[in-house]
This record gives C-alpha cells, structure tokens and sequence, in this order.
C-alpha cells in the first residue's frame, strides 16, 4: 500500500480565498419593490439595499415608501395602518405623509409641527407598467426614470409577470439570467433537446455606458420543449441578451417577422446577498393565441426559475462556507465580467449618461 500524501489534509481544507466580492450598492437608482396589484393599503414591510422600507398604498391610490422606523421610539411603521393619506404608527399613533412629514400626534393639543427629528426618510416612488419601484436613496429628487418595461401597452402582446426571491447577490442572479452555457445542464432538455447536436454560432457583445448586449447569430430554433412550443415551424433566431443599469435582465427571442419574446427582469438587492426577482414577459406569437402560449410557458418558466434559484441558494451558501468568492472566467463567460464592471462604475456614480460607441467583441461557442 503506497504511503500516503502527507499534505491530504491540506487538499481538503478549503482553497484560499482573495476576499472578493461581487456585491455592489448602486443607490442612485430605481428598484422594483412590488407587482402592483399586490400592493394595498396593508403596509408592506421590505429592505432594499439592506435599508428597512415600509411601503404602502395611500387611499388616493398613490404608493408611498417610508424608512420602516417611528421617529418616536424606533418601533417598524409596517406595524401601523394608512389613514386616508397618512400611515400611523401602531404604538402612539403619530401619522405621517407620504414624504415623511409628522401630521399628527394623538393628544397633543394644537397642530403637530414637523421638525427634523420627527421626519421619516421618504423614497420616491413611481407606478408603471403594473410595479411598483422606489429609488434607493431617501429625500430626494430622482433625476431619471425607471426603466420602461417594453411592449406593456402594446395589444399586439400578452404579457405575464413573475415574482421570486432569490438568495445571491444582484450581479450573480444577473449572470444566471443572462448566462447561456448553463441552460444545456442546468435545464437539460428544456431549452435544448437533451443530447441533441450542438452548433457552433457567434456571439457579438457590445458595451454601453449603461448596458452590455450580447448578440447570438446563426442560432437554430432551440429543440427543447420551449423551442417546439414557440416555433413548431424552426426557422433561425435572432437573441440578444441585456443587462440595463442598474437591475435590468433582458432577454429577447425573434422568430421570423412575426414571433417576438421579450423577458425583462426587474431585480431587487434586498440585501448583500438575497434578491427580489420580478420578471415580465411580453410575447406575440401568430401562431397561437397568447393566453394558450401563456398557460403553456408558465410551468416552464416556474420549473426554470426554481432550478436556477436552488443553484442560486447552493452557491450562494458555498461562498460563505469558503469565506469568499474566487472565480475562474472562460470566453463562454459572456456578460458576467461586463455586468460586474458595470456595477462597479455605476457604484462611483452614473455621471452624466452620454451616449459612446459600443465597444465590441466577437466569440464562437456551441450551443
Ligand atoms: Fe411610533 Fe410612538 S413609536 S408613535
């Protein structure tokens, strides 16, 4: 029997790890905290960005987000209820407004004065496109828009809309949304038909100053089962892949002239590493009616989305164990890199969006 290596111990501790980390907070910008018609007049308790957000719906039917703490005595203003205009604190019912100014304080003879000490930090809050969004830093004035899902208004097109949580951090749920090696493993024979041949195509990325596209050409109808329901004919594909400043995962499916999908995913870092997905995805196909094309993807797309969020848990949950992250990139890596400088630069703050030519990279994969 051959001795053994006496650096075995060694090989199965875990690596070294460069303390890395692939979170990054950009609060300059606009989130999706709810699907609309979810949202009522029951305060909603959220983090956004590790910051505790109470978010609610005002009897006019405007949403409001308020800091998730009583000026008075630190207690959740999720515990309170709406009162016409105003949310009351559940302990000594103290109301505020919508930008956080104190309105009332039960028994207090005469009117109850806003100071600075009695103000909540309120976040600006917009309704569009069936979520609703607040922008990350409190007190202030956004100076963009959110990001306008496409096709919302569009008749031509049916659209469903998702919400999941996810525990990884914004830039590595971004990735697996946006990331295409994966779908031959992880949903073997749901993209693609289950040891199929696989072809080789172009991959063309270009980068913004506020996105990164990835472009597929001379991509074949996926033969998996979601191919055969959107294009029982075949034809080629014409898929882009997006990440949009700062939560955006876009992807988009052209099939002819006619047959068009767009998957746009809201994400939303609650925390360092746990993530609010919200996905809508618009679609026309001539072909078939879009509620059947709708009760048919659903399952689908649920099945998709619970084998990427239990990947999402176990890497997550690997990088703690190992005290870190560490990554090995290949050219198949397409976005990834990109989202992460992304996010990065957009941490240091957005300037002023001017738009610049796309720099552009060309690869050849398999798929
Ligand atoms: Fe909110 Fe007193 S703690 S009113």
């Amino acid at each position: 029997m051959s001795k053994p290596d006496p650096k075995w111990e060694e090989r199965l501790s875990p690596p070294d790890t460069k303390p890395t980390s692939s979170v990054a907070e950009v609060r300059d910008d606009w989130y999706v905290v709810a699907i609309g018609r979810s949202l009522g007049s029951t305060p909603l308790a959220t983090t956004l960005l590790g910051t505790p957000i109470v978010v609610y719906r005002t009897a006019s039917g405007v949403p409001a987000a308020l800091l998730d703490r009583c000026p008075h005595r630190n207690v959740p203003l999720s515990l309170g209820q709406v009162r016409g205009e105003h949310l009351e604190c559940g302990y000594h019912g103290w109301r505020f407004d919508r930008e956080g100014a104190c309105r009332a304080i039960p028994g207090l003879c005469g009117e109850a004065s806003d100071s600075r000490a009695r103000h909540v930090p309120a976040f600006a809050t917009r309704e569009q496109f069936g979520f609703v969004w607040v922008y990350a830093t409190p007190d202030v004035e956004p100076a963009r828009d959110p990001f306008p899902f496409p096709h919302q208004d569009d008749s031509d097109y049916t659209t469903v809309r998702q919400t999941m949580e996810l525990e990884g951090s914004l830039h590595a749920a971004a990735e697996n949304a946006l990331d295409v090696p994966h779908t031959a493993f992880l949903h073997r024979g749901l993209f693609r038909k289950d040891g199929g041949a696989r072809s080789e195509i172009t991959v063309e990325v270009r980068r913004f100053h506020d996105r990164v596209e990835a472009e597929y050409i001379g991509e074949a109808r996926p033969e998996g089962l979601i191919g055969r329901v959107l294009a029982p004919a075949g034809g080629t594909v014409t898929h882009f892949d997006r990440f949009i400043l700062p939560c955006i995962a876009q992807v988009e499916y052209r099939l002819g002239d006619k047959s068009h999908l767009v998957a746009t995913t809201a994400l939303t870092p609650r925390t360092d590493h746990t993530t609010g997905l919200f996905a809508a995805v618009s679609f026309r196909f001539p072909f078939l009616p879009g509620g059947v094309v709708g009760r048919a993807l659903e399952p689908l797309a649920m099945r998709i989305l619970r084998q990427d969020a239990q990947m999402l848990r176990a890497q997550t949950a690997n990088v703690r164990r190992f005290g870190g992250e560490r990554y090995a990139t290949s050219e198949l890596d397409v976005l990834g890199p990109h989202i992460l400088r992304l996010l990065r630069q957009a941490e240091r703050g957005r300037g002023d969006g001017a738009a610049v030519e796309p720099t552009v990279k060309t690869t050849r994969m398999q798929v």
